[in-house]
């Protein structure tokens, strides 16, 4: 494709290589350095005048791909790119989209902010923790949807009594766009967070008793809000059978916990961050970044690519 290119980030070169073979061009090349101290220093190649897309999703370790991610936009820009999309599929510090207490900093927006200030025209995201990440720009912000790609996962296992579950308030609309694709009921968890790492199953809405279960959400960090979903089915009577989320970073023993739960765990090559578990399955949203930046590089609408209302 005239004109395109694809620069990789150091944080899932594997998903930039598979977009790039899916558009038919080749990776573009950056190098990145590392200060002793610990500052990075990526360089780009070969992209005067291109229509750049910069692949680096904001997964572990967050701080580094972040400002990885600014500096290459800023590279790229420097270096004479005609226009420069950052995509970034998994994108961290989404969740902090509000102060949960007096003192803190509304993370998502400095985030957000900090890619168009670095020079980015637009950003790509995939299915953020919260879609009003857009208003929170300064540019641009274009939000696709891997749940297709894992309903269609699904779609040959789930039951003619299943059940899809948000596992917390805030997953609730996502649950609602599974089931309009699979023609299945939603229940709602309503969970509390009593630290970064433990959550607590306070209620549960919806018919589940003898179901089987699927539990859907964004991502899947410590794998706590999962694990007292689970709980919290099991308790009611309902059979769960499988947790999909886009997003799997899986940090702190994630792994090991979705392990013990004894039920299919499915996501998406976003974050590139965790070694993937034994059991895991991944479905790659390759094919889906590709659909998007051809659209975008031929100023095409994204229309059923989007998340949606
Ligand atoms: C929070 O509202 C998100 O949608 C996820 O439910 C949450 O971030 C998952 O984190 P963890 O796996 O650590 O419970």
């Amino acid at each position: 494709m005239s004109g395109l290119s694809i620069v990789a980030g150091s944080a899932n070169p594997a998903l930039a290589r598979a977009v790039a073979a899916e558009l038919g061009v080749p990776p573009g090349q950056s190098d990145l350095d590392r200060f002793p101290d610990g500052e990075v220093r990526p360089t780009v190649r070969q992209v005067r005048g291109e229509d750049v897309y910069v692949v680096q999703p904001t997964g572990p370790p967050v701080n580094d791909n972040l400002v990885e991610l600014l500096l290459l936009v800023d590279a790229c820009r420097r270096c004479g790119a005609g226009r420069v999309t950052a995509v970034v599929p998994y994108f961290g510090y989404a969740r902090q989209d509000r102060r949960s207490q007096e003192g803190q900093a509304l993370g998502a927006r400095v985030a957000v902010q900090a890619v168009a200030a670095a020079g980015a025209d637009r950003l790509l995201v995939v299915d953020p923790h919260n879609v009003a990440l857009e208003a929170m720009a300064a540019g641009p912000v274009d939000m696709v949807t891997a749940v297709p790609v894992l309903a269609a996962a699904l779609s040959s296992a789930i039951a003619n009594d299943g059940v899809l579950v948000a596992p917390d308030l805030g997953a609730a609309k996502l649950a609602e766009r599974y089931a309009a694709r699979l023609g299945r009921p939603v229940a709602v968890v309503r969970k509390s967070r009593t630290s970064a790492t433990s959550v607590r199953a306070e209620e549960l809405v919806g018919e589940v008793q003898g179901r089987r279960a699927v539990v859907v959400d964004d991502m899947i960090s410590t794998g706590g809000t999962i694990e007292a979903a689970v709980r919290a089915l099991v308790a009611r009577g309902a059979v769960p059978e499988a947790v999909v989320a886009t997003h799997g970073p899986l940090v702190a023993g994630a792994a090991e916990r979705l392990a013990g739960l004894g039920v299919r765990v499915v996501v998406t090559d976003s974050t590139g961050a965790a070694p993937a578990p034994p059991a895991l399955e991944v479905c790659s949203i390759a094919p889906l970044l590709a659909a998007a930046i051809t659209r975008l590089h031929g100023n095409r609408s994204l229309d059923e690519l989007l998340i949606g209302a």
